[in-house]
């Protein structure tokens, strides 16, 4: 039945249902969701069963949700949760499974200017976002991170911890860790030079996202427009005496660099932020970058913010991006964009 289903699908090379199986010819990218007026995503992940949660960071604190994204075209974006407490939801990821549970710790806090990035220095706090068996999402505040937290930004579980998460900290320019059952927080678990902001940098915006992958934490520094490694165990503590190394360096081919995910073949796939609203691949062993969709002038993902790859049926090649808003025009609002990584060329 599956199979027959599939064949069908790529018969009619899934135009008519919308889905991201293109023959050639078909555009690699489109509008997945086009969300209202005043909204800003930050962060992206895709749940098992395929749906697509994003966090909204400025103008309400929400989590959106879109529903089976290569079933439909028009896919609105539902409020999944809204969470009071605090004004705006940075990243968010999903927590390795534990006795069956499907949850994602995210955070959140107070930012008072949407322009310079101000803060509420201790307002930032850890969530957990769990379904039950029936769907039903609850949210619950796990910790109120540390009094100097000033802005979390990205969040990574750790494949083999599943009780901490790592938070990288943009201001403090550091990574912190998270012991989710007791919400103790060291702000500072891992604390280099690399993931601070220079003096005299043009974006004052340190460590803004880490992923883990084999034996290392991969973490990018906006501020120096550098992707770094660095040693980690099983558990995600830092080997000792282990320092960072430059994975690459994209400051000729973006000036920005937000959150990234590994693609299929072990490479970085990066969203940029505004000016470029862009993804840009970073080839791991190499340091190679390059544009692999979007641009300046292109309209498609205006201060492209976060990735995700699909984990629906027909959707494993496409990659999800949430964006702002073009910054110079408040009439446009977020959306989430879907990619065809196997059209692209890269
Ligand atoms: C953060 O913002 C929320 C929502 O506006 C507010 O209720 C809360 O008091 C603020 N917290 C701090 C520490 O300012
Ligand atoms: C990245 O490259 C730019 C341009 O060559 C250079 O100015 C900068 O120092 C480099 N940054 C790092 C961290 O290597
Ligand atoms: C953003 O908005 C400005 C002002 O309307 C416009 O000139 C510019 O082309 C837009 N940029 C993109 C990438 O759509």
């Amino acid at each position: 039945m599956f199979l027959q289903l599939l064949a069908f699908m790529i018969a009619i090379g899934g135009s008519v249902l919308g889905g991201p199986i293109n023959t050639p010819g078909f555009p690699a990218a489109r509008v997945l969701s086009q969300l209202p007026k005043e909204t800003w995503l930050e962060s992206i992940v895709v749940r098992r069963n395929g749906d697509i949660l994003a966090t909204s960071l400025f103008y309400s604190s929400n989590v959106f949700t879109v529903t089976r994204p290569s079933f439909h075209t028009d896919n609105k974006a539902k409020v999944l949760a809204s969470v009071p407490e605090v004004n705006s939801l940075l990243g968010i990821t999903e927590l390795p499974a534990s006795y069956g549970e499907e949850a994602f710790f995210f955070v959140g806090g107070n930012f008072t200017s949407l322009t310079t990035f101000t803060t509420t220095v201790g307002s930032f706090k850890g969530f957990k976002l769990t379904f039950d068996r029936y769907g039903k999402a609850t949210v619950k505040k796990v910790s109120d991170l540390a009094p100097i937290s000033s802005f979390p930004n990205g969040v990574t579980a750790i494949p083999q911890a599943p009780g901490s998460v790592l938070i990288a900290d943009s201001f403090v320019g550091a990574i912190g860790r998270l012991d989710l059952s007791t919400g103790h927080y060291d702000p500072k678990a891992f604390a280099f030079q690399e993931m601070t902001v220079p003096e005299g940098a043009v974006l004052p915006i340190g460590v803004s996202a880490m992923r883990i992958k084999g034996s290392y934490l991969y973490f990018g520094n906006p501020s120096t427009q550098s992707i770094y490694k660095v040693k980690v165990d099983s558990k995600g503590y830092l080997v000792k005496k282990a320092q960072p190394s430059l994975v690459a360096n994209i400051s000729s081919v973006a000036p920005g660099l937000d959150d990234f995910i590994f693609d299929s073949h072990g490479n970085i796939l990066l969203a940029t932020n505004s000016p470029e609203n862009a993804i840009v691949h970073v080839d791991v062993k190499t340091g190679k970058s390059k544009r692999i969709i979007g641009g300046p002038t292109d309209p498609l993902m205006p201060d492209s913010t976060c990735l995700a790859f699909g984990r629906g049926i027909f959707d494993t090649n496409t990659f999800y991006v949430s964006t702002g808003r073009n910054i110079s025009d408040p009439t446009t609002s977020a959306r989430i964009v879907a990619v065809d990584a196997s059209l692209l060329n890269y």
